[in-house]
Protein backbone atom coordinates (compact mmCIF):
# COMPACT_ATOMS: atom_id res chain seq x y z
CA UNK A 1 0.00 0.00 0.00
CA UNK A 2 1.27 3.65 -0.75
CA UNK A 3 1.68 5.68 1.88
CA UNK A 4 2.28 9.79 1.43
CA UNK A 5 4.91 10.70 4.08
CA UNK A 6 4.33 13.41 6.39
CA UNK A 7 6.96 15.92 7.21
CA UNK A 8 7.65 15.81 11.02
CA UNK A 9 8.57 19.13 12.79
CA UNK A 10 11.74 18.80 14.72
CA UNK A 11 10.25 21.49 16.86
CA UNK A 12 8.34 19.55 19.61
CA UNK A 13 5.39 21.67 21.41
CA UNK A 14 6.46 21.77 25.16
CA UNK A 15 5.37 18.84 26.95
CA UNK A 16 2.56 19.53 29.40
CA UNK A 17 2.48 17.89 33.00
CA UNK A 18 -0.26 16.44 34.62
CA UNK A 19 -0.16 14.81 37.60
CA UNK A 20 -0.08 11.01 37.30
CA UNK A 21 -3.56 9.13 38.27
CA UNK A 22 -3.04 6.71 41.06
CA UNK A 23 -4.54 3.84 43.17
CA UNK A 24 -7.86 4.83 44.90
CA UNK A 25 -6.58 4.33 48.25
CA UNK A 26 -7.02 0.43 49.18
CA UNK A 27 -7.17 -0.70 45.87
CA UNK A 28 -4.06 -2.54 44.17
CA UNK A 29 -3.41 -4.26 40.74
CA UNK A 30 -2.82 -7.91 40.11
CA UNK A 31 0.59 -7.51 38.84
CA UNK A 32 1.76 -10.18 36.28
CA UNK A 33 4.45 -11.67 38.45
CA UNK A 34 2.18 -12.95 40.76
CA UNK A 35 -0.66 -14.13 38.04
CA UNK A 36 1.30 -17.95 37.95
CA UNK A 37 0.08 -17.88 41.61
CA UNK A 38 -3.24 -16.51 40.99
CA UNK A 39 -3.81 -19.10 38.36
CA UNK A 40 -2.39 -21.79 40.65
CA UNK A 41 -4.99 -21.25 43.58
CA UNK A 42 -8.02 -20.84 41.16
CA UNK A 43 -6.75 -24.18 39.63
CA UNK A 44 -6.91 -25.72 43.18
CA UNK A 45 -10.47 -24.06 43.84
CA UNK A 46 -11.35 -25.70 40.41
CA UNK A 47 -10.16 -29.15 40.80
CA UNK A 48 -11.62 -29.22 44.76
CA UNK A 49 -14.71 -28.49 43.66
CA UNK A 50 -15.05 -30.56 40.98
CA UNK A 51 -13.84 -33.28 43.23
CA UNK A 52 -16.89 -32.00 45.82
CA UNK A 53 -19.82 -31.94 43.51
CA UNK A 54 -19.92 -28.22 43.53
CA UNK A 55 -21.41 -26.18 40.59
CA UNK A 56 -20.69 -22.13 40.01
CA UNK A 57 -22.62 -19.43 40.38
CA UNK A 58 -21.61 -15.90 39.80
CA UNK A 59 -23.56 -12.90 41.70
CA UNK A 60 -23.60 -9.84 40.38
CA UNK A 61 -21.07 -7.16 42.35
CA UNK A 62 -24.24 -4.17 42.91
CA UNK A 63 -26.76 -5.52 45.49
CA UNK A 64 -29.62 -4.08 47.07
CA UNK A 65 -27.70 -2.29 50.34
CA UNK A 66 -31.06 -4.11 52.33
CA UNK A 67 -29.73 -7.74 51.57
CA UNK A 68 -26.74 -7.33 53.35
CA UNK A 69 -28.49 -5.25 56.39
CA UNK A 70 -30.65 -8.22 56.43
CA UNK A 71 -28.36 -11.13 55.68
CA UNK A 72 -25.37 -9.93 57.64
CA UNK A 73 -26.48 -7.79 60.03
CA UNK A 74 -27.22 -4.19 60.54
CA UNK A 75 -25.13 -3.96 63.61
CA UNK A 76 -22.24 -5.51 62.15
CA UNK A 77 -18.71 -3.87 61.07
CA UNK A 78 -18.96 -4.60 57.64
CA UNK A 79 -22.58 -3.14 57.80
CA UNK A 80 -22.23 -0.18 59.95
CA UNK A 81 -18.75 0.71 58.86
CA UNK A 82 -17.47 -1.07 55.57
CA UNK A 83 -20.10 -0.83 52.92
CA UNK A 84 -19.61 1.27 49.72
CA UNK A 85 -23.07 2.38 49.18
CA UNK A 86 -24.24 4.60 46.76
CA UNK A 87 -27.69 5.96 45.00
CA UNK A 88 -28.13 4.84 41.53
CA UNK A 89 -29.62 7.42 39.38
CA UNK A 90 -32.65 5.45 39.45
CA UNK A 91 -33.46 5.42 43.42
CA UNK A 92 -31.91 2.26 44.16
CA UNK A 93 -30.22 2.20 47.40
CA UNK A 94 -27.06 -0.32 45.94
CA UNK A 95 -24.09 -1.60 47.88
CA UNK A 96 -20.81 -3.35 46.20
CA UNK A 97 -20.96 -6.84 47.86
CA UNK A 98 -19.09 -7.10 51.10
CA UNK A 99 -19.17 -11.28 50.84
CA UNK A 100 -20.64 -13.88 48.66
CA UNK A 101 -23.20 -15.67 51.21
CA UNK A 102 -26.16 -13.18 51.21
CA UNK A 103 -26.20 -13.41 47.89
CA UNK A 104 -25.72 -16.71 47.04
CA UNK A 105 -29.00 -17.08 49.41
CA UNK A 106 -30.92 -14.49 47.67
CA UNK A 107 -29.64 -16.11 44.24
CA UNK A 108 -30.93 -19.32 45.81
CA UNK A 109 -34.68 -18.08 46.94
CA UNK A 110 -35.04 -15.90 43.91
CA UNK A 111 -34.35 -18.98 41.11
CA UNK A 112 -36.77 -21.47 43.82
CA UNK A 113 -33.66 -23.45 43.91
CA UNK A 114 -35.20 -25.04 46.33
CA UNK A 115 -37.53 -26.99 44.26
CA UNK A 116 -34.01 -28.89 42.91
CA UNK A 117 -32.85 -32.09 44.11
CA UNK A 118 -31.41 -31.10 47.66
CA UNK A 119 -28.92 -29.92 48.78
CA UNK A 120 -27.47 -27.12 46.09
CA UNK A 121 -24.03 -27.09 46.47
CA UNK A 122 -22.56 -23.92 44.75
CA UNK A 123 -18.95 -22.55 44.27
CA UNK A 124 -17.83 -18.41 43.17
CA UNK A 125 -15.09 -16.90 43.17
CA UNK A 126 -14.98 -12.81 42.73
CA UNK A 127 -14.32 -10.17 44.21
CA UNK A 128 -15.30 -8.89 47.36
CA UNK A 129 -15.72 -4.68 48.53
CA UNK A 130 -15.01 -3.85 52.01
CA UNK A 131 -14.28 -0.13 53.30
CA UNK A 132 -11.71 -1.26 55.89
CA UNK A 133 -8.59 0.76 57.10
CA UNK A 134 -6.22 -0.51 53.99
CA UNK A 135 -3.39 -2.45 55.50
CA UNK A 136 -0.87 -5.61 55.09
CA UNK A 137 -3.44 -8.47 54.03
CA UNK A 138 -6.34 -6.13 54.25
CA UNK A 139 -7.66 -4.47 51.15
CA UNK A 140 -10.93 -2.70 49.98
CA UNK A 141 -11.23 -5.09 47.19
CA UNK A 142 -10.69 -8.63 48.20
CA UNK A 143 -11.30 -11.89 46.04
CA UNK A 144 -13.20 -14.76 47.80
CA UNK A 145 -13.28 -18.25 46.70
CA UNK A 146 -16.27 -19.92 48.59
CA UNK A 147 -18.32 -23.06 48.50
CA UNK A 148 -22.20 -22.93 49.94
CA UNK A 149 -24.15 -25.93 50.59
CA UNK A 150 -27.77 -25.17 50.89
CA UNK A 151 -31.11 -27.56 51.82
CA UNK A 152 -29.29 -29.83 53.97
CA UNK A 153 -29.18 -29.59 57.89
CA UNK A 154 -26.92 -32.26 58.78
CA UNK A 155 -23.05 -32.19 60.58
CA UNK A 156 -21.36 -34.32 57.96
CA UNK A 157 -21.74 -31.09 55.55
CA UNK A 158 -20.29 -28.58 58.05
CA UNK A 159 -17.36 -31.47 58.45
CA UNK A 160 -16.73 -31.98 54.34
CA UNK A 161 -16.83 -28.04 53.95
CA UNK A 162 -13.99 -27.58 56.57
CA UNK A 163 -11.97 -30.46 55.26
CA UNK A 164 -12.33 -28.81 51.68
CA UNK A 165 -10.49 -25.72 52.62
CA UNK A 166 -8.36 -27.55 54.50
CA UNK A 167 -7.01 -29.23 51.61
CA UNK A 168 -7.42 -25.79 49.53
CA UNK A 169 -4.57 -24.70 52.18
CA UNK A 170 -2.88 -28.05 53.02
CA UNK A 171 -2.81 -28.86 48.67
CA UNK A 172 -1.36 -25.45 48.09
CA UNK A 173 1.43 -26.06 50.65
CA UNK A 174 0.11 -23.88 53.19
CA UNK A 175 0.08 -25.32 56.78
CA UNK A 176 -2.96 -23.69 58.58
CA UNK A 177 -5.11 -25.14 61.55
CA UNK A 178 -8.75 -24.36 61.52
CA UNK A 179 -10.66 -22.88 64.58
CA UNK A 180 -14.06 -24.16 65.48
CA UNK A 181 -16.85 -23.13 67.72
CA UNK A 182 -20.56 -23.27 68.10
CA UNK A 183 -23.01 -20.14 68.81
CA UNK A 184 -25.84 -22.22 68.91
CA UNK A 185 -29.60 -21.13 67.63
CA UNK A 186 -30.81 -17.99 68.37
CA UNK A 187 -32.56 -18.44 71.26
CA UNK A 188 -29.28 -20.24 73.38
CA UNK A 189 -27.75 -17.67 72.05
CA UNK A 190 -29.72 -15.02 73.51
CA UNK A 191 -28.82 -16.56 76.89
CA UNK A 192 -25.55 -16.64 76.65
CA UNK A 193 -25.55 -12.67 75.64
CA UNK A 194 -27.48 -11.91 78.88
CA UNK A 195 -24.70 -13.66 80.46
CA UNK A 196 -22.05 -12.02 78.67
CA UNK A 197 -23.42 -8.81 79.48
CA UNK A 198 -23.92 -9.41 83.13
CA UNK A 199 -20.40 -10.44 82.96
CA UNK A 200 -18.79 -7.58 81.49
CA UNK A 201 -21.11 -4.95 83.48
CA UNK A 202 -19.60 -5.67 85.97
CA UNK A 203 -16.52 -5.04 85.22
CA UNK A 204 -17.43 -2.33 82.97
CA UNK A 205 -14.65 0.17 83.94
CA UNK A 206 -11.90 -1.72 82.48
CA UNK A 207 -13.80 -1.62 79.37
CA UNK A 208 -12.55 0.49 76.05
CA UNK A 209 -14.87 3.07 74.76
CA UNK A 210 -15.25 0.59 72.36
CA UNK A 211 -15.92 -2.69 73.65
CA UNK A 212 -18.55 -0.65 75.61
CA UNK A 213 -20.52 0.27 72.46
CA UNK A 214 -20.00 -3.40 71.36
CA UNK A 215 -21.26 -4.34 74.42
CA UNK A 216 -24.63 -2.39 74.64
CA UNK A 217 -25.20 -3.20 70.89
CA UNK A 218 -23.71 -6.93 69.87
CA UNK A 219 -22.32 -8.13 73.08
CA UNK A 220 -20.50 -11.27 71.30
CA UNK A 221 -18.64 -8.84 69.96
CA UNK A 222 -16.61 -8.07 72.85
CA UNK A 223 -15.02 -11.60 72.69
CA UNK A 224 -13.41 -10.58 69.24
CA UNK A 225 -11.93 -7.17 71.18
CA UNK A 226 -7.80 -7.42 70.85
CA UNK A 227 -7.74 -5.09 74.51
CA UNK A 228 -5.13 -6.69 76.42
CA UNK A 229 -7.66 -6.07 79.62
CA UNK A 230 -10.72 -8.27 77.32
CA UNK A 231 -8.37 -10.95 76.94
CA UNK A 232 -7.44 -11.26 80.44
CA UNK A 233 -10.86 -10.99 81.20
CA UNK A 234 -12.34 -13.52 78.81
CA UNK A 235 -10.70 -16.24 80.75
CA UNK A 236 -13.39 -16.03 83.48
CA UNK A 237 -16.08 -15.05 81.41
CA UNK A 238 -19.13 -17.78 80.33
CA UNK A 239 -18.11 -19.64 77.65
CA UNK A 240 -20.61 -20.52 75.05
CA UNK A 241 -20.49 -24.28 74.98
CA UNK A 242 -22.23 -23.98 78.47
CA UNK A 243 -25.12 -22.51 77.06
CA UNK A 244 -25.66 -24.44 73.67
CA UNK A 245 -28.84 -26.35 73.57
CA UNK A 246 -29.10 -29.58 73.61
CA UNK A 247 -29.64 -30.10 69.54
CA UNK A 248 -26.61 -27.61 68.79
CA UNK A 249 -24.32 -29.29 71.34
CA UNK A 250 -24.98 -33.11 69.28
CA UNK A 251 -24.16 -30.99 66.12
CA UNK A 252 -21.12 -29.81 67.23
CA UNK A 253 -19.98 -32.98 68.61
CA UNK A 254 -21.09 -34.94 65.43
CA UNK A 255 -18.87 -32.35 63.34
CA UNK A 256 -15.77 -32.81 65.65
CA UNK A 257 -16.35 -36.69 64.90
CA UNK A 258 -16.42 -36.15 61.62
CA UNK A 259 -13.21 -34.23 61.62
CA UNK A 260 -11.01 -36.83 63.74
CA UNK A 261 -12.07 -39.44 61.17
CA UNK A 262 -10.18 -37.78 58.62
CA UNK A 263 -7.60 -36.24 60.53
CA UNK A 264 -8.66 -32.65 59.90
CA UNK A 265 -6.40 -31.14 62.90
CA UNK A 266 -8.50 -28.33 64.74
CA UNK A 267 -8.06 -26.05 68.00
CA UNK A 268 -11.59 -25.55 69.39
CA UNK A 269 -11.66 -22.18 70.54
CA UNK A 270 -14.72 -20.96 72.63
CA UNK A 271 -14.53 -17.41 71.60
CA UNK A 272 -14.71 -17.65 68.39
CA UNK A 273 -17.85 -15.63 67.16
CA UNK A 274 -17.46 -14.67 63.73
CA UNK A 275 -18.57 -11.23 62.95
CA UNK A 276 -21.78 -12.01 60.55
CA UNK A 277 -25.08 -12.22 62.33
CA UNK A 278 -26.10 -14.69 60.12
CA UNK A 279 -24.62 -18.09 62.01
CA UNK A 280 -26.03 -20.59 63.93
CA UNK A 281 -24.23 -23.62 65.75
CA UNK A 282 -21.20 -24.61 63.33
CA UNK A 283 -18.73 -21.64 63.02
CA UNK A 284 -14.64 -21.95 62.24
CA UNK A 285 -11.53 -19.60 61.02
CA UNK A 286 -8.41 -21.05 59.12
CA UNK A 287 -5.32 -19.52 60.68
CA UNK A 288 -1.36 -20.00 59.45
CA UNK A 289 0.84 -21.42 61.79
CA UNK A 290 3.86 -19.23 60.69
CA UNK A 291 6.32 -17.43 62.93
CA UNK A 292 5.55 -14.24 61.32
CA UNK A 293 2.36 -12.25 62.89
CA UNK A 294 1.28 -10.18 60.43
CA UNK A 295 0.47 -13.80 58.35
CA UNK A 296 -0.71 -15.34 61.50
CA UNK A 297 -3.47 -13.44 63.01
CA UNK A 298 -5.25 -12.48 59.49
CA UNK A 299 -7.45 -15.21 59.22
CA UNK A 300 -7.02 -17.26 55.88
CA UNK A 301 -10.70 -18.37 55.48
CA UNK A 302 -13.89 -18.80 57.31
CA UNK A 303 -17.57 -20.09 57.17
CA UNK A 304 -20.30 -21.89 59.53
CA UNK A 305 -23.34 -22.75 59.19
CA UNK A 306 -26.68 -20.19 58.60
CA UNK A 307 -30.12 -21.95 58.75
CA UNK A 308 -31.73 -18.66 60.00
CA UNK A 309 -30.58 -16.79 56.86
CA UNK A 310 -33.28 -17.63 54.26
CA UNK A 311 -35.70 -16.77 56.89
CA UNK A 312 -34.07 -13.23 57.16
CA UNK A 313 -34.45 -12.91 53.41
CA UNK A 314 -37.57 -13.84 52.96
CA UNK A 315 -37.13 -17.14 51.87
CA UNK A 316 -38.70 -20.97 53.32
CA UNK A 317 -36.02 -22.45 56.01
CA UNK A 318 -33.41 -23.61 54.43
CA UNK A 319 -30.35 -25.04 56.56
CA UNK A 320 -26.84 -23.93 54.63
CA UNK A 321 -23.38 -24.20 55.63
CA UNK A 322 -20.13 -22.95 54.02
CA UNK A 323 -16.91 -21.61 54.10
CA UNK A 324 -14.82 -18.60 52.09
CA UNK A 325 -11.18 -18.46 51.34
CA UNK A 326 -9.61 -14.79 51.67
CA UNK A 327 -7.12 -15.24 48.21
CA UNK A 328 -5.40 -12.38 48.82
CA UNK A 329 -4.00 -13.14 52.20
CA UNK A 330 -3.60 -17.13 50.86
CA UNK A 331 -1.29 -15.15 48.39
CA UNK A 332 0.38 -13.65 51.00
CA UNK A 333 1.41 -16.43 52.83
CA UNK A 334 2.82 -18.42 49.10
CA UNK A 335 5.04 -15.54 48.68
CA UNK A 336 6.28 -15.90 51.85
CA UNK A 337 6.59 -19.66 51.95
CA UNK A 338 8.26 -18.77 48.63
CA UNK A 339 5.77 -21.44 46.88
CA UNK A 340 7.43 -21.67 43.05
CA UNK A 341 4.74 -22.15 40.49
CA UNK A 342 6.37 -23.87 37.31
CA UNK A 343 6.93 -21.49 34.64
CA UNK A 344 4.57 -21.64 31.75
CA UNK A 345 6.66 -22.53 28.58
CA UNK A 346 6.70 -22.41 24.98
CA UNK A 347 7.86 -25.44 23.09
CA UNK A 348 9.16 -23.60 20.29
CA UNK A 349 10.16 -19.72 18.84
CA UNK A 350 9.15 -18.41 15.66
CA UNK A 351 12.13 -15.71 14.31
CA UNK A 352 12.14 -13.74 11.27
CA UNK A 353 14.47 -11.79 9.27
CA UNK A 354 13.86 -8.52 6.51
CA UNK A 355 10.40 -8.00 5.61
CA UNK A 356 9.49 -11.17 3.86
CA UNK A 357 11.22 -13.72 6.23
CA UNK A 358 8.16 -11.24 8.82
CA UNK A 359 5.46 -11.63 6.92
CA UNK A 360 6.01 -15.51 6.24
CA UNK A 361 6.62 -16.41 10.56
CA UNK A 362 3.95 -14.41 10.70
CA UNK A 363 1.38 -16.74 8.68
CA UNK A 364 3.30 -19.71 10.03
CA UNK A 365 2.99 -18.87 13.80
CA UNK A 366 -0.85 -19.05 13.37
CA UNK A 367 -0.14 -22.83 11.89
CA UNK A 368 1.64 -23.81 14.11
CA UNK A 369 -1.28 -22.01 16.80
CA UNK A 370 -4.27 -24.05 15.17
CA UNK A 371 -1.92 -27.14 15.32
CA UNK A 372 -2.01 -26.68 19.10
CA UNK A 373 1.59 -26.30 19.57
CA UNK A 374 2.68 -23.34 22.04
CA UNK A 375 5.01 -20.80 20.26
CA UNK A 376 6.48 -17.64 21.16
CA UNK A 377 7.86 -14.87 18.96
CA UNK A 378 9.20 -10.86 18.91
CA UNK A 379 7.65 -9.80 15.81
CA UNK A 380 8.31 -6.47 16.66
CA UNK A 381 12.55 -7.06 16.70
CA UNK A 382 14.41 -7.19 13.36
CA UNK A 383 17.64 -8.45 14.96
CA UNK A 384 18.22 -12.39 14.74
CA UNK A 385 20.58 -12.08 18.04
CA UNK A 386 18.00 -10.28 19.98
CA UNK A 387 15.39 -12.65 18.92
CA UNK A 388 17.70 -16.13 19.90
CA UNK A 389 18.37 -14.00 23.05
CA UNK A 390 14.85 -14.60 24.19
CA UNK A 391 14.04 -17.74 22.40
CA UNK A 392 16.65 -19.17 24.85
CA UNK A 393 15.58 -17.56 27.71
CA UNK A 394 12.22 -18.73 27.13
CA UNK A 395 14.19 -22.14 27.40
CA UNK A 396 12.47 -23.54 24.09
CA UNK A 397 13.46 -26.45 22.53
CA UNK A 398 13.65 -25.70 18.79
CA UNK A 399 13.52 -22.27 16.74
CA UNK A 400 12.27 -21.90 13.34
CA UNK A 401 13.62 -19.41 11.35
CA UNK A 402 12.30 -18.14 8.43
CA UNK A 403 14.69 -15.14 6.36
CA UNK A 404 14.75 -13.62 2.65
CA UNK A 405 16.38 -16.34 1.28
CA UNK A 406 13.84 -19.05 3.30
CA UNK A 407 11.09 -17.49 1.51
CA UNK A 408 12.55 -17.31 -1.88
CA UNK A 409 13.57 -21.27 -1.53
CA UNK A 410 10.09 -21.71 0.40
CA UNK A 411 11.54 -23.21 3.21
CA UNK A 412 11.99 -22.60 6.92
CA UNK A 413 15.40 -23.65 9.09
CA UNK A 414 14.61 -25.74 12.35
CA UNK A 415 17.40 -24.99 14.87
CA UNK A 416 17.66 -27.63 18.38
CA UNK A 417 18.10 -24.97 20.87
CA UNK A 418 20.42 -27.82 22.98
CA UNK A 419 22.50 -29.20 19.98
CA UNK A 420 22.78 -25.55 18.74
CA UNK A 421 22.25 -27.50 15.29
CA UNK A 422 20.11 -26.80 12.53
CA UNK A 423 17.89 -28.34 9.37
CA UNK A 424 16.45 -26.93 6.57
CA UNK A 425 12.80 -28.09 5.68
CA UNK A 426 10.07 -27.18 3.74
CA UNK A 427 8.10 -24.69 4.89
CA UNK A 428 4.93 -26.29 4.20
CA UNK A 429 5.63 -28.96 6.78
CA UNK A 430 7.18 -27.23 9.10
CA UNK A 431 4.11 -27.74 11.45
CA UNK A 432 4.75 -31.89 10.85
CA UNK A 433 8.16 -31.81 11.19
CA UNK A 434 8.37 -30.20 14.65
CA UNK A 435 5.08 -31.69 16.13
CA UNK A 436 6.95 -35.04 14.65
CA UNK A 437 10.39 -34.04 16.75
CA UNK A 438 8.47 -32.70 19.91
CA UNK A 439 6.62 -36.06 20.26
CA UNK A 440 10.06 -37.78 19.96
CA UNK A 441 10.96 -35.59 23.12
CA UNK A 442 7.90 -36.64 25.10
CA UNK A 443 8.66 -40.45 24.48
P1 LIG B 1 -15.35 -13.47 56.33
O1 LIG B 1 -14.63 -14.11 57.48
O2 LIG B 1 -15.90 -12.12 56.56
O3 LIG B 1 -16.50 -14.48 55.92
O4 LIG B 1 -14.40 -13.42 55.08
C1 LIG B 1 -13.80 -14.59 54.57
C2 LIG B 1 -12.31 -14.37 54.37
O5 LIG B 1 -12.11 -13.29 53.46
C3 LIG B 1 -11.54 -13.96 55.61
O6 LIG B 1 -11.20 -15.07 56.40
C4 LIG B 1 -10.32 -13.28 55.01
O7 LIG B 1 -9.37 -14.25 54.64
C5 LIG B 1 -10.88 -12.66 53.74
N1 LIG B 1 -11.09 -11.21 53.93
C6 LIG B 1 -12.10 -10.59 54.54
N2 LIG B 1 -11.97 -9.26 54.50
C7 LIG B 1 -10.81 -9.02 53.84
C8 LIG B 1 -10.11 -7.84 53.47
N3 LIG B 1 -10.56 -6.62 53.74
N4 LIG B 1 -8.94 -7.97 52.77
C9 LIG B 1 -8.46 -9.20 52.47
N5 LIG B 1 -9.08 -10.35 52.80
C10 LIG B 1 -10.24 -10.27 53.48
C11 LIG B 1 -17.37 -14.28 54.90
O8 LIG B 1 -17.24 -13.41 54.08
C12 LIG B 1 -18.46 -15.30 54.84
N6 LIG B 1 -19.28 -15.02 53.66
C13 LIG B 1 -17.90 -16.69 54.80
C14 LIG B 1 -18.98 -17.74 54.70
C15 LIG B 1 -19.32 -18.43 53.59
N7 LIG B 1 -19.78 -18.13 55.67
C16 LIG B 1 -20.63 -19.04 55.20
N8 LIG B 1 -20.36 -19.20 53.94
Amino acid sequence: MQMTKKTVSKELPPKKTVPPIGLVRGMRDLLPDDQPLWHLMRRKAQELVEAYGFERIDTPIIEETALFVRGVGKQTDIVEKELFSFDTVGGEHVSLRPEGTASVMRAYIHHGMFNQPQPVKLWYLGPMFRHDRPQHGRYRQHQQFGCEVLGDADAVIDAQLILIAHLFYKELGIDATVQVNSIGMPESRANYKNALVSFFRSRRNRLSEEDKRRLAKNPLRVLDSKDPAVEEMKAEAPQIVDWLDEESKGHFMRVLEYLDELNVPYQLNPYLVRGLDYYAKTVFEFYANSSDQTLAQASLGGGGRYDGLSDLLGGRPTPAVGFSVGLDRVLNCLKAAKIEVPERTTDIFVAQLGEQGRKKAFAVFEEFRKAGIAASETFGKGAIKAQMEIANRKKVKYAIIIGQKEVIDGTAIIRDMDAGTQEIVDVRKVVQEVKKKLEKTKV
